[in-house]
């Protein structure tokens, strides 16, 4: 995968950046004056990043895998360690399916109703490849998502979840909390 260089990550115009972020050459960034990322970001080949007037914060240590979209009008957060692996779509927007409006973007907001709502991804949360998170959704400190499943409603901390739609699993170890102060005291030593 070849890296822009930071020179070509300025250029990209992001409201900000931290350091050691590694961006695809093949990734697209829209509205990037309302795109935030933290240190240590990495964002693979085939990824789509548009943000709305809510804008998107990115944390430390985001991984966001291959063709992957988070998309909308509305804030969308992503918590430090969060790693969103490949094909997943994370929305803020959604159209009115009800058959009430018309829908998708060549139509007047007057003709439509678009629902949007803020998404936040939190610390530690996993996304297994080929999920859907929906406009609204909270997954909460360190949640874990499995493979192709369809977020529609908050998800607890610690807590893994799967299916259409994802429903809990099960619970998930605190351990990867001593994990990161080990990485963070780790850090500190360098
Ligand atoms: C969710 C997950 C972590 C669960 O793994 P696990 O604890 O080993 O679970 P098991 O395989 O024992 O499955 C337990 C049950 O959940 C079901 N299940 C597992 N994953 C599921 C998924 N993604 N969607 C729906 N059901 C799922 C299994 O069919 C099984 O059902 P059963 O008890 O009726 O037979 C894993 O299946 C998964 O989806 N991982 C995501 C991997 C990924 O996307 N990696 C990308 C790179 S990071």
């Amino acid at each position: 995968m070849a890296y822009l260089s930071n020179k070509e990550i300025k250029k990209i115009g992001f409201c900000s950046f931290g350091n050691n972020v590694c961006i695809s050459d093949k990734a697209s960034f829209y509205g990037p004056s309302r795109i935030t990322l933290g240190d240590s970001v990495r964002i693979d080949d085939f990824c789509i990043v548009s943000a709305g007037e809510g804008g998107i914060m990115v944390g430390n240590h985001v991984h966001i895998a291959c063709f992957s979209s988070l998309i909308g009008g509305e804030t969308i957060k992503i918590g430090d360690f969060a790693n969103i692996s490949s094909r997943v779509s994370i929305y803020s927007s959604s159209d009115d399916y009800s058959g009430a409006t018309i829908t998708n973007p060549t139509i007047p907001d007057d003709f439509k109703n678009v629902d949007h709502r803020p998404v936040g991804v939190g610390k530690h949360c996993i996304i297994g490849c080929g999920s859907v998170i929906l406009p609204g959704v909270t997954l909460n400190e360190a949640s874990a998502i499995g493979a192709l499943s369809l977020v529609k409603d908050h998800c607890d901390a610690f807590t893994i979840y799967a299916g259409i739609p994802a429903r809990k699993m099960g619970q998930r170890s605190r351990d990867l909390l001593e994990a990161e102060k080990r990485f963070i005291a780790s850090k500190n030593c360098e």
